[in-house]
């Protein structure tokens, strides 16, 4: 059977770690996507960094038009990040030469999925991000497939690594604030401009999309009513155990009455309450639906390889056959409000 062949741009974290899944699980993937997986070309800014991975194997591509456009490609991998520059370039050519595209970049979709996957639709390509959200949690399939006979209420969850990190490390060990966190930059957790992690943007894009495939509505990323955890002290973290509660940035959104609620924030969340032992890199998210009840889930949202894990799923859907509308539904029947629920509150 004929291989599936990937482009891929980005080689840092996530990039390196897709290389090396790839060829560590090869003989398992191809079994279970029913063809090899195969990566024909990568990209990256600066040809001769190591990056403990053999790339001699693969044509070298410096342009993003000439990257979209390879023959012989079937799906180009934006591993880039930012949510214009480069990667966009790259996601809008790779969808109009009719090839899918499979991204980890939740600000690139936070700002422009809606147009990519209308484009997407048009040309009846596959666009997928399981990465985007919540790194190794497969909560995109989870809304978007698993629950998707439900109304959901709400969904709300911990939802960066980078942040949950700092402050369990912080609540554990008593340290200080800048030093986790390069810490959680050493380890590949952060953004490359960590401001996006400890103001609470990524989280605030990755709740957009969520709440987009939760409530089947636009993405709403100005909506998102964003505070992060720059200013969170020692002091408040040890004030916080005194009395129970263990601080947390936790993203919610909910289908009001009124319309819908979206917010980054921290909080103090009980000792006895399960998002108060997500601790280190993971992340947690909670969905609410009205068959299903509620939904936990659980595991590392952050890092090489289960970013790589979220990555590869979607490659093996891809070389499957199996995809359809990026988002909860075909972008124009996405509502720009929620539909009306007499059962909200
Ligand atoms: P890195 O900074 O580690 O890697 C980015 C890669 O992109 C590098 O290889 C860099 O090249 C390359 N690059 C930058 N600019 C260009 C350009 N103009 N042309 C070609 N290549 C370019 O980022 P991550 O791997 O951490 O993140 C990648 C994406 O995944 C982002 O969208 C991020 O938000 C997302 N993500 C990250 C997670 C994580 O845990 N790290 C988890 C989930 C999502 P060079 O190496 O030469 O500098
Ligand atoms: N910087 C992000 C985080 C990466 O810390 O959660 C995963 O999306």
């Amino acid at each position: 059977t004929e291989a599936l062949k990937i482009a891929l741009a980005g080689l840092g974290t996530v990039g390196g770690g897709v290389v090396r899944l790839l060829d560590t699980n090869a003989d398992l993937i191809a079994r279970r996507a029913g063809r090899p997986i195969e990566i024909v070309a990568v990209s990256a800014r600066d040809r001769a960094k190591d990056r403990g991975v053999d790339l001699s194997r693969f044509r070298w591509i410096d342009d993003m038009g000439e990257m979209a456009a390879l023959d012989g490609v079937d799906v180009v991998v934006e591993l880039i990040g930012g949510s214009d520059g480069p990667a966009l370039t790259l996601a809008r050519r790779t969808i109009a030469a009719g090839k899918a595209l499979v991204t980890a970049n939740k600000a690139m979709i936070a700002h422009h999925g809606l147009e990519l996957a209308s484009a997407a639709e048009a040309g009846n390509v596959a666009f997928k991000y399981e990465a985007a959200v919540a790194g190794g949690i497969p909560v995109i399939k989870g809304l978007r497939e698993g629950a998707a006979a439900n109304r959901i209420q709400q969904v709300y969850g911990i939802l960066n690594g980078t942040c949950n990190y700092i402050l369990s490390t912080m609540e554990a060990e008593g340290r200080d604030f800048a030093d986790v966190l390069a810490e959680a930059q050493a380890l590949g957790y952060a953004e490359a401009d960590p401001g996006f992690d400890i103001d609470g943007v990524d989280a605030a894009h990755k709740l957009s999309i969520l709440a987009s495939l939760a409530f089947g509505t636009r993405i709403d990323f100005p909506g998102v009513g964003t505070t992060g955890i720059r200013h969170v002290l020692a002091a408040d973290i040890a004030e916080a155990a005194a009395l129970g509660f263990r601080i947390r940035l936790l993203g919610h959104a909910e289908m009001r009455a009124d319309g819908l609620f979206q917010r980054i924030h921290p909080h103090l969340v009980p000792v006895s309450h399960p998002l108060a032992h997500v601790t280190g890199s993971l992340n947690a998210v909670v969905a609410e639906g009205n068959f299903v009840g509620r939904l936990l889930f659980q595991g590392r949202g952050a890092g090489d390889g289960p970013t790589a894990s979220a990555v590869v799923a979607d490659l093996i859907d891809i070389a499957r056959g199996e995809y359809g509308p990026a988002f909860a539904m075909p972008v124009a029947a996405l509502g720009e409000q929620p539909p009306a629920d007499p059962g909200a509150r």
